[in-house]
């Protein structure tokens, strides 16, 4: 579904990535490490065609993402989705939420997903439906972003970037930034939408441990290099490299302190 051929993409003549190649499948769970500064978001950001590669090319559901443009670039990113880090900054603070769930749908009218066909007619029903999606109260619809907890505003993140039926998610740290307890239910939470919706996941994390819970697949990498790639259950094997052998270190000195 997705392939990504040798990009390589520089900031200020520094390679930020080199040579990355790698295929996520309909419905798999790719987890992306590496140390701060390795690459990570410019991959994601390449993958959703916010970023132009200098070389190299990313096909997505057989089409080239840089080369598209106008309507049938639109029609391929709205597979394409994010959830970031910082919920509150993909929130907009003057809207009740249900409002920014449902405005990706609002930028799309033609699309209905398979989900909200029932409630296609009203947004506000719409906009339930993906809160129940989500595990979130209908109670909270009408809050604005200040008035809710950490964990329920990555949760309505979460209810935006599934609202047109992706194909396709990237979540970019997506819940580094929340306490330990309410981490393990958003992960839960995507896990269960992947299975619901058969969604495939670019998940991008410095959790080792969340990555090992989400994906069936790890990439690393090192200073904008692809340095190893591996199935889930082979992360502690001896084979692994160095470089990945002291990230799992570092992870787990983390654990116990
Ligand atoms: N817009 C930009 N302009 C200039 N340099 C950039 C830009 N975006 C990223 N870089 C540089 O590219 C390299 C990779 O950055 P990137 O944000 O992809 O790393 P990361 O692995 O996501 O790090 P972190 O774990 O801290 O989020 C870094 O050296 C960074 O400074
Ligand atoms: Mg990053």
């Amino acid at each position: 579904m997705l392939h990504v051929n040798s990009i390589s993409k520089m900031y200020h003549s520094k390679p930020a990535l080199s040579d990355i190649s790698l295929t996520v499948q309909p419905g798999e769970c790719i987890g992306i490490i590496g140390e701060s500064g390795s690459g990570k978001s410019t991959l994601g950001k390449i993958i959703l065609g916010l970023e132009k590669p200098d070389q190299g090319d990313v096909h997505f559901r057989d089409s080239n993402l840089h080369t598209l443009k106008g309507q049938a670039l639109k029609k391929l990113r709205r597979h394409l989705q994010i959830v970031f880090q910082d919920p509150a900054g993909s929130l907009n603070p003057q809207l009740p939420v249900w409002k920014s769930v449902v405005e990706p749908l609002e930028n799309y009218p033609d699309v209905i997903p398979s989900f909200l066909k029932e409630v296609r007619h009203n947004r506000k029903k719409m906009a339930q439906v993906l809160f129940q999606k989500v595990g979130l109260s209908p109670e909270l619809l009408e809050r604005y972003p200040h008035q809710l907890s950490g964990g329920q505003k990555q949760r309505i993140a979460v209810a935006r970037g599934i609202s047109l039926e992706p194909n396709l998610l990237v979540c970019d740290e997506p819940t580094s930034s929340l306490d330990v307890s309410v981490q393990a239910q958003v992960l839960n939470l995507l896990k269960k939408l992947q299975r619901d919706l058969n969604l495939s996941f670019l998940f991008i994390s410095h959790d080792i441990a969340a990555v090992q819970f989400m994906c069936e697949r790890i990439v690393v990498l090192k200073d904008g290099i692809l340095v190893d790639t591996f199935l889930t259950n082979e992360l502690f094997s001896a084979s692994r490299h160095p470089y990945t052998k002291m990230l799992v270190e570092m992870s787990m000195e983390q654990e116990y302190k």
